[in-house]
């Protein structure tokens, strides 16, 4: 499926937001739930926005799930659960909202929390099956908490893992920006889902968005759906090297 490359961000949160109101429609139409993975980051933030002037669409057959999470508490100012929140759910009364969580202290006892509550909303599915996976992407080719040179990349078993951005940085590279904790969907889980959705924008993406397409070369290739490729929404300067 080739990229779908807008002229603006703005336009190409639109065209995401429309796949998620769409998912979420087609899906109440049928009588079952709209099962969302959200991404974490700042480029989602304008999706939300158009989502939560859209209080009229079915959201009680929502239920939200996140792809990945910085192990801080939910008023965090680095919670990606605390972004949709604040922008999202004050408007989109959704039927279930499962933020990872992030307070027992306890990173690795939390991943197992998570990921027995996505086994057992799936228990004989390979992997998550969400109707909408939506993904960001990093600079460094990074998606969810899936962060070159991490151990989480050649996960096969684990739904979900604790990740230390830095836990395997070379000696003298620069620090991971941003909490030094996450949790994360692995690989495998990332691959269940029925439509997987990466949105990118900005030139700062380009050589990633590039490396990831073409080269196939950064944790965000990782990604392979047993379903559906991968839509890309991308904007003029994240499509820029294509
Ligand atoms: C996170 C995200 C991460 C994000 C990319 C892009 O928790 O940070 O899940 O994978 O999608 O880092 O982030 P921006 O959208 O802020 O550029």
């Amino acid at each position: 499926m080739p990229p779908q490359i807008h002229p603006t961000p703005a336009q190409a949160a639109s065209a995401c937001a429309t796949l998620i109101e769409e998912g979420l429609l087609e899906a109440a139409k049928q009588g079952r739930n709209f099962t969302l993975c959200l991404s974490g980051g700042s480029t989602p933030k304008a999706v939300f926005f158009l989502l939560a002037k859209r209080p009229d669409l079915p959201w009680e057959r929502a239920e939200l799930y996140w792809g990945d999470e910085r192990y801080v508490p939910v008023d965090h100012k680095d919670s990606n659960f605390r972004a949709a929140r604040d922008i999202l759910l004050g408007s989109a009364k959704a039927a279930a909202v499962h933020p990872m969580p992030t307070e027992a202290e306890d990173p690795a006892a939390d991943a197992r929390r998570y990921e027995t509550l996505l086994r057992g909303r799936w228990p004989k599915e390979p992997a998550p099956a969400f109707d909408l996976l939506l993904l960001g992407l990093g600079a460094d080719g990074h998606t969810a908490s899936l962060f070159p040179g991490t151990p989480v990349l050649t996960e096969a078993e684990r739904w979900v893992s604790v990740v230390r951005p830095d836990g395997d940085r070379a000696p003298g590279a620069a620090l991971h920006e941003g909490p030094r904790v996450r949790l994360s969907l692995t690989p495998p889980a990332l691959g269940g889902a029925r439509r997987t959705v990466f949105l990118a924008v900005g030139e700062s993406k380009a050589e990633a968005v590039r490396r990831t397409l073409v080269d196939a070369d950064t944790p965000a290739a990782l990604v392979r759906p047993t379903g559906a490729a991968p839509l890309w929404i991308l904007d003029s300067e994240a499509g820029s090297r294509l």
